[in-house]
């Protein structure tokens, strides 16, 4: 199963991410979480990187392209996979389609942007898992510890109030058309097309995923 999770900052992309992956084995391919290890590791690619998220901004189609690609072509990929904050701009979907990459479904999590700025004041995150827990919404079963390794939760850097505005812009800007885009091929039949309401207490929106995928 080849899905493609589509939505804002702060939609909830990262935590239905973990749990499908838990569901259906596929491992989450999330473009954010590469390149804040690429950070990490003080790579010249994290560095270039890190200038751009910590304004908010989108780092260049051609490096994140790559990124994927090479990705997807790794061995436990071949059954399907999560694309977690990817594509995000039309020449991201259109080199998809163009190196034949298929997807299944394209899953839109649709929540307002007022929302948005109150979730992502609470959340806090395990890098080395990806798992995202809120301080009210999703809380970790002992206070900012991670629940299955104990590591201290952190903020990521981009979660400053004034950076998710910006972010929410470059989203409205460069990514919601891609819900036209993925519309439009499932009209084509070349995929399947949901829409969800990522308001929903975040159970609630895993048994919709559930119902919907099967
Ligand atoms: P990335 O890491 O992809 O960030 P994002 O898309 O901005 O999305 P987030 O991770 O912030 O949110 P999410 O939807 O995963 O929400 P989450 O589940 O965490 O990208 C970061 C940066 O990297 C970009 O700004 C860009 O610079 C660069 N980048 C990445 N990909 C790129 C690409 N393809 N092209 C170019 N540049 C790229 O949930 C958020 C909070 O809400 C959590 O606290 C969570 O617990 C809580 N929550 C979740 N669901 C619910 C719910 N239903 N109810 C209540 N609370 C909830
Ligand atoms: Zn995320």
């Amino acid at each position: 199963m080849r899905i493609i999770l589509l939505g804002a900052p702060g939609a909830g992309k990262g935590t239905q991410a973990q749990f499908l992956m838990g569901k259906y084995g596929i491992p989450q391919i999330s473009t954010g979480d590469m390149l804040r290890s690429a950070i990490k590791a003080g790579t010249e690619l994290g560095m270039a990187a890190k200038r751009v998220m910590d304004e908010g901004k989108l780092v260049s189609d051609d490096i994140i392209i790559g990124l994927v690609k090479e990705r997807i072509a790794q061995d436990d990929c071949k059954d399907g996979f999560l694309l977690d904050g990817f594509p995000r701009t039309i020449p991201q979907a259109d080199a998809m389609k163009d190196a034949g990459i298929v997807i299944d479904h394209v899953i839109e999590f649709d929540v307002p942007d007022d929302v948005i700025v109150e979730r992502m004041g609470g959340r806090r995150v395990h890098p080395a898992s990806g798992r995202v827990y809120h301080v009210v919404y999703n809380p970790p079963e002992v206070e900012g510890k991670d629940d299955v390794t104990g590591d201290e939760l952190i903020i990521r850097d981009d979660d400053k109030e004034e950076t998710v505005r910006k972010r929410l812009g470059v989203y409205h800007e460069q990514t919601k058309p891609l819900v036209n885009y993925y519309s439009e091929e499932a009209s084509k039949g070349n995929c399947e097309y949901h829409k969800l309401d990522g308001t929903q207490p975040v159970e609630q929106v895993s048994r919709q995923l559930s119902e919907l995928l099967g």
